[in-house]
Order: C-alpha cells, then structure tokens, then sequence
C-alpha cells in the first residue's frame, strides 16, 4: 500500500498540548496529514546523548517516529548551520549568520542520521515529503543509498536570490541538493524565480519547459504552491474558543475598548521592534486612541539559545518598558506582552475578538497567522488585517491594509486607518480574502503538491518498474 511519509525537523506535538510556538510548518502540515493520514518523521524536540531508537506513537491516523538530538547534533544542527546561517540567510540578514565548517559538518551529520533512520521505515511505493531547511541533503542522501521512491521537497520560508545566497560559503551545494528532488515547492513566484535563477546563473544548469530544471543528468521540477489554512474549519474553532476562560478574562478586561493583536514567535525576522515603535508612534500622535485601544503581542520565546534571538529579547523589552512607562496609567495597560504560547482554540477566539490583526514581518516565507486572522472573523463585523508586503500572505491578500515593516510611520499610518475602517470597507476587504483562502486551503495546496510530485514521478517509476 502507498503511504505518505512527510519528514520535518519539527514534529507538532502528538499529544494535542501544543501552545501554538511551534511555528507555520507544524500548524499547516499538521492540518493537511490529520485528513489522510501518513508517518510524520521528526525530531522529538528532546536533546539527550543516550542514542536511544526512534519513538513510535499512533495518534488519530498519523504516526509519528521521533528521534532525540545528541547535544552536538543540537549545536551544529540546529542551533548552528540551520538557524544561523540558513535561516538568517533565507531572511535576508546575511550580518547576522555566523558561519562555521564544523556547524556545517554537523548539519550533514544530522541529515545522515535521518537518512538512517528513514531507510528502516520506507517501504517502495512510499511518497515522501520532506520539508524545510533543515533537511535540505536528505533528498540526496537518500537516493545515494538507493530509495528510488517519489521524494517531494517544500520549503516553508523564502529563498534568497543568488546575490544573497553567494554571501554563504559554498551556496552552490544548496542549489545542487535541491535538484535531487523529483519537485521543489516555494511559498512565493519571487522565492521560485530566486531558485531558477541560482541553478541557471549559479551553476550553469537550463531552465528547460514545464517548470523543470536540468544540470547535468539531474532533472528537477520546481513550483510555487502558497500554503493556506483550513480555512472552512478555523471560524468554528474560534467561535468555540470563545468559551474558554482565557478568552472571556480577556474580553471583559477590555472594558469595549479596541484590540489589536499579534502572534508571533520571537524571532527577528517578525519585525516586532519596528512594529512597537509604531505603536509607540499611534499614541504619541493620535490623541484620539489613548486609553481607547489594547495592543496584545503574543511572542512565546523561540530559539532563545540562539545569541541573535537573546539580544532581540532584551531589544523587545526595552521597546515595551518604554510604551508601558510612557502611556499607561493605573488604570489602562495600553500594551499586553506575553512570552508564552496559547492553545490554538484560545488564540482564534482572541483573533476573532481582535479589531485589528497586526502582521508585520520584515521576511516571512507565507505567515500563516495572518490567513488565520482572516478566516476567523465574523462576518458581519469582520477586523482588519494590517499585513507586511514582505510576508508570503501578502501576494494573496491584497486586500488586506498592505504596509512596508520597516517604514515605521507607514505601520502607524495602517494601524490608524484600520482601527477607523468603516463596517462596509472592512466587509468588503474581509470578503475578498476570504474568496482566496477558500479557492486555497490547505488541503488544495496538499493535494496539489502530492499531485503534482505523482505526475512528475510517474514515468520514471514505470521504468523502474519494468
Ligand atoms: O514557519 C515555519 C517555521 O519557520 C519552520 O521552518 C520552523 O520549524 C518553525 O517555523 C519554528 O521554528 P523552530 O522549529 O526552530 O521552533
């Protein structure tokens, strides 16, 4: 029997306790395997030097085999080549990566040690989906120990064009990795024309038709699919999220003033200094909303081991100190910033209750926060949905207030404008987000992917086969 085998370095938690830290790729691939089922391979977020065998456990029709980390496959791996050096690479804030061959060497480790793995839970006539950065050389290193099987790669975040991607020693690996798969999925058109162009100018290889890629013998097919949400489910969520405590303790602590919401981790790519100091900047300038708005910013704390993300931390909370000390008054707490995470139901609610949603990352491969905002509304008295034009989202929802994360007055100017929005425009603009997310959820992104990497893959599996 055909099966589904989707391998990530995170793994959302199999226990249903998530506290929603865990970032877009948990969330989406989450609600697109909970439909069909499959094996999710991942780390079990769990660091011990015991080299204990991978962790089975069956929940609803997903299984999931976890392996632990060593502290150094943590280090280099993790902590190390994937989050400082890819991640703020894919980011655009090359100054912030701190290159090392050992972290390097690590990542490849790391990758081998779930190649290893994976080889005792394939089986032929497996699909297997592997996702994100952190697993760039698994394609290959699987097809070098002879898995010939459909093998899919979908990146979650952006892809540099090749000028950014140069500044890493020795991008070319990068590019070459991504051309063992059978089909390489981006967020964004800008994130797909950043790979063509790296295989074309950087390495040499064709752009040949259908989307496909030659180097060599090696032939690649790599397309945009945007991931999106289960957006016919989330309002249902929301609205039975509306009776948890949290939720009702948040909706009388309002007192009918306004909400303004933000959820995301605590990381530098969200843009949450510039977006405080816009904050800071609507109640200096417009008498008109002080004691009469809350800003919620919910950032439970990520990668905090990640010298980078400390210093962002104590940035962050200067930025808060100094609304807090400027405006409040014993009386009116004109900001609420949490470093901890809330189940998904609570959140939605919070979404739905929010008269502004406030995405404003400097680079974000999609921010899926931000079509949750969406399909959470009430529909008759839908927010607003104040989106960066450097997130993902922002190709599809136009609609939404589009602002530029690092222009500080102009996130100001969009707040402004949002919280005034007349009932009918906010309608108007709701509706037409709504019409995109319900043509792409995240099951159409799923099948189309799986889709896709079958028709691609066909041919060559007959010949094997014969
Ligand atoms: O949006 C997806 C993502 O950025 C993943 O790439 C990443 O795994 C996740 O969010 C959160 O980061 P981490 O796994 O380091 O906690």
């Amino acid at each position: 029997m055909s099966r589904l085998i989707v391998v990530s370095n995170r793994v959302a938690k199999s226990d249903g306790t998530s506290k929603g830290s865990e970032g877009g790729l948990a969330v989406g691939v989450m609600a697109a395997m909970e439909k069909d089922g499959g094996i999710w391979f991942g780390w079990s977020g769990k660091v011990d030097n015991k080299g204990e065998a991978p962790k089975r456990e069956t929940r609803g029709n997903i299984e999931y085999i976890t392996v632990n980390l060593k502290q150094s496959e943590y280090n280099q791996y993790y902590k190390g080549y994937a989050n400082s050096v890819l991640w703020p690479l894919f980011h655009q804030r090359p100054e912030l990566m701190q290159y090392s061959d050992a972290d390097l060497s690590g990542y490849l480790q790391a990758n081998r040690k779930f190649a290893d793995e994976l080889l005792n839970v394939i089986q032929p006539g497996d699909t297997i989906w592997i996702h994100d950065y952190h697993l760039i050389p698994l394609g290959k290193m699987l097809r070098d120990a002879g898995i010939r099987n459909a093998i899919g790669f979908f990146l979650h975040t952006p892809f540099p064009s090749l000028d950014l991607l140069r500044t890493v020693p020795g991008y070319q690996k990068i590019l070459k990795a991504l051309l063992h798969y059978d089909l390489v999925g981006f967020q964004t058109i800008a994130d797909h024309m950043g790979f063509c162009m790296g295989v074309s100018q950087g390495l040499g290889g064709e752009i040949l038709k259908n989307d496909r890629l030659r180097l060599g013998d090696r032939h690649c097919t790599a397309r945009v699919y945007p991931i999106s949400v289960e957006t016919s489910a989330l309002a249902g969520v929301a609205q039975a999220g509306e009776n948890t405590q949290e939720y009702k303790r948040l909706y009388s602590s309002l007192n009918d003033r306004k909400l303004i919401i933000g959820v995301d981790r605590l990381d530098y790519s969200k843009g949450l200094v510039q977006r405080f100091q816009a904050y800071d900047r609507l109640l200096g300038h417009y008498e008109e909303f002080i004691r009469q708005v809350v800003y919620l910013q919910i950032s439970p704390t990520s990668r905090g081991d990640v010298q980078a993300y400390g210093n962002l931390a104590k940035r962050i909370d200067r930025e808060a100190g100094h609304i807090i000390g400027t405006y409040a008054d014993f009386d009116w707490m004109p900001l609420r910033y949490l470093n901890r995470g809330f189940r998904r139901r609570t959140v939605l609610a919070m979404y739905r209750l929010a008269n502004v949603g406030l995405v404003t990352p400097l680079k974000d491969g999609m921010n899926l926060v931000a079509k949750e905002y969406v399909a959470a509304q009430n529909p008759e008295n839908p927010g607003v949905l104040v989106l960066s034009e450097m997130a993902g989202a922002a190709d599809e929802l136009d609609a939404a207030v589009i602002v530029n994360p690092y222009d500080v007055g102009a996130i100001t100017g969009g707040l402004a404008k949002a919280l005034n929005m007349p009932l009918d425009e906010r309608i108007d603009r709701w509706r037409k987000m709504m019409d995109v997310l319900e043509q792409h959820d995240i099951h159409s992104w799923q099948s189309q992917f799986l889709e896709d990497l079958n028709f691609v893959t066909a041919p060559k599996l007959a010949t094997a086969v014969n």
